[in-house]
């Protein structure tokens, strides 16, 4: 069995790529699953019903989050009549929405999906990511065999740390947040499909989405710009993993990059 992951996508031209390239990549690898972080889909930043929606008329089945998700306000009430999207679970407990979920896969079987955020390079209010999973894994262990992670992080070593301190535990994780792919998907060890970060769904011409001269000069000069969001020359970025439903360990796991 085969699930796709979608990178963190930006902004209407990440949006208009998954709703033209999920369709083909879903029937292309085969994939009886999605999830895709949309963290940056309403105007680069946070995540509306209108636009959730959309990603699911393109067949997208889970949707994850991260640091951005409460920058359009609407989406704090919007998120609770929403149960395909998360939040990260170790967000404060008052936050709203839920960090993950058992869904049914259209063809049989259940997946469990949990999305966490990382403490390093990003601010929240929540638990240390490490001592919640622990306890969100002893609660879905006989509910679940294939469970996947998105580890919406900063730090590579806080990345790198999760994955091994999982492998064995869960089918896969994958990372979010840096919105560049990196070259290090592997079967770890004990059966964990595993990638650092897979990358974005924004243009290949842009400073992680957003415009490159307004970056730079905020760089350069220490002034604060407004970073317009590009929405051309745009690249899907995401992996394919492989698993036995049974046992629920990985088989193998594919880096994707496509462009629009
Ligand atoms: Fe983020
Ligand atoms: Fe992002």
């Amino acid at each position: 069995m085969k699930i796709l992951i979608i990178g963190d996508i930006v902004g209407k031209g990440g949006r208009k790529a998954v709703c033209k390239l999920v369709p083909e990549l879903r029937k292309e690898f085969n994939c009886c699953f999605c999830i895709a972080n949309a963290e940056n889909i309403a105007g680069g930043s946070g995540l509306t019903k209108k636009c959730v929606e959309s990603l699911r008329n393109a067949g997208v089945d889970i949707i994850t989050s991260g640091d951005h998700i409460w920058k359009q306000k609407i989406f704090i009430e919007e998120i609770r009549s929403l149960p395909y999207v998360l939040r990260p679970a170790n967000f404060h407990i008052d936050q709203p929405g839920k960090g993950y979920g058992i869904f049914n896969i259209p063809i049989g079987g259940v997946i469990c999906v949990i999305n966490l955020i990382g403490r390093i390079f990003i601010q929240h209010h929540g638990d240390n990511p490490f001592t919640k999973i622990a306890s969100i894994l002893e609660e879905v262990k006989d509910k679940a065999n294939v469970i996947i992670i998105d580890f919406h992080a900063e730090a590579t070593s806080e990345k790198i740390a999760m994955g091994r301190f999982l492998d064995g535990k869960i089918t896969a994780m994958f990372g979010t947040h840096t919105h560049v792919q990196t070259a290090d998907e592997q079967i770890l060890p004990n059966g964990t499909a595993y990638i650092t970060d897979v990358g974005m769904v924004g243009s290949r011409e842009s400073v992680i989405g957003r415009d490159i001269n307004a970056v730079v000069k905020t760089f350069t000069s220490g002034m604060p710009s407004h970073y317009k969001v590009i929405e051309s020359n745009i690249q899907l970025c995401g992996a394919v993993v492989e698993f036995d439903p049974q046992t629920g360990k990985a088989i193998g796991i594919e880096r994707i990059i496509r462009n629009l």
